[in-house]
């Protein structure tokens, strides 16, 4: 049929069905996926403690603007834009006339966010969005004409969206192919790192990566091995340590895939040029704040900003900071988060 513009409408697209009485995969949850017309949906899922699929929560909201001190006029960078939760709260605030550059190395996401952001009226006069690794902040700056920035902000590793979607290969409960990348069209997935390694070097990124316990039994298990998919993985790492309960298992399998993330991210060096090259980006007074998951991260946070104290570059720097309990109740994925801030001296 045409319709009277002289266009054919649009194929009809059939729910996703589900066996149950609760969509249980990550695409079946067609209205977490659509939450102007399902809020209520979105509400329950929320209350319950989750995090809608599609979505990301932002963490330490309250404590990233206290340290962050967003004023109008300031200029901000958000180098882990993700959903958008944390530069939304920052935009609001740095209005009238601040801008706000965002970065993110997911291709896919990056475009949504922006999006998101526009259709809550940011438009390209306050908002900016690039592509980009925030090792690359000098570079994204001068692109997007900032000689230095008021608050810059990290929330370092991967988002909700990516973690839930098997399709992104993060996930170790719903099977996706063993990818892990954050932009897929740069350097090898997880499948390919794991078939190519050999048992030593496997062994020191496990430990390096992850403080994995288990790494020396499961290196050689799991090194220049060919996995169809993440929950093969996951069952690999179980039957190498068939003495672990369920729940010390699962801490094995979530530290194993997060060594293998960081490696195929090259997450470590990315966080330590960016540590680097901090200071000289912020304007005289300007505000750091990185969020952290895991030591490998908080470590080399904690030693740049002290080493930056100590040499004059930061004027003051934070103690670790954690989510309230609260929160952790409502958003369990705040439980690991470290907070730590530094202002650049005058
Ligand atoms: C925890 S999420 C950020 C969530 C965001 N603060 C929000 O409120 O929605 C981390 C994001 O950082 C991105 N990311 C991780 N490492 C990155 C890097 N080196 N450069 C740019 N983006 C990175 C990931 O793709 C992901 O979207």
């Amino acid at each position: 049929m045409i319709d009277q513009t002289g266009s054919p409408p649009p194929p009809h697209k059939r729910r996703v069905r589900y066996s149950g009485k609760y969509p249980r995969r990550f695409e079946e949850k067609y209205k977490e996926h659509d939450p102007g017309r399902y809020a209520e949906t979105v509400a329950k899922v929320l209350v319950s403690g989750k995090t809608p699929a599609g979505t990301h929560r932002p963490i330490m909201v309250a404590g990233i603007l206290e340290a962050l001190a967003p004023r109008p006029g300031d200029v901000a960078v958000d180098c882990t834009l993700g959903f958008g939760g944390h530069a939304r709260e920052l935009l609001a605030r740095i209005q009238p006339g601040g801008r706000l550059l965002g970065l993110d190395s997911d291709p896919i996401e990056l475009p949504k966010a922006e999006a998101r952001l526009r259709g809550l009226g940011f438009g390209p006069e306050v908002f900016i969005s690039l592509r980009r690794n925030f090792a690359g902040l000098p570079q994204a700056l001068w692109e997007a004409q900032i000689q230095g920035a008021d608050m810059i902000l990290a929330d370092l590793g991967v988002s909700s969206m990516q973690l839930d979607d098997p399709g992104r290969g993060f996930s170790m409960k719903n099977d996706g192919p063993l990818d892990m990348r954050m932009n897929p069209g740069r350097g090898q997935p997880a499948s390919a790192l794991l078939a190519g390694i050999r048992a030593e070097p496997l062994r020191v990124l496990l430990e390096e990566n992850a403080d994995e316990p288990h790494a020396a039994t499961l290196a050689p298990v799991l090194a220049g091995k060919q996995f169809d998919g993440t929950t093969a993985l996951a069952r690999a790492v179980r039957a190498a340590l068939p003495r672990l309960n369920k729940e010390d298992g699962d801490d094995s399998i979530r530290r194993v895939f997060q060594a293998l993330r960081v490696a195929v991210n090259d997450e470590f060096s990315a966080l330590e040029t960016f540590l680097r090259q901090l200071p000289a980006c912020l304007n005289p007074g300007g505000r750091a704040a990185v969020l952290s998951f895991h030591s490998g991260e908080d470590r080399r946070v904690k030693k740049s900003f002290q080493a930056g104290l100590r040499a004059g570059l930061y004027a003051e720097a934070s103690e670790v900071l954690r989510a309230e309990p609260e929160e952790r109740r409502a958003n369990p994925r705040s439980t690991p988060a470290k907070l730590r801030w530094a202002r650049r001296s005058k």
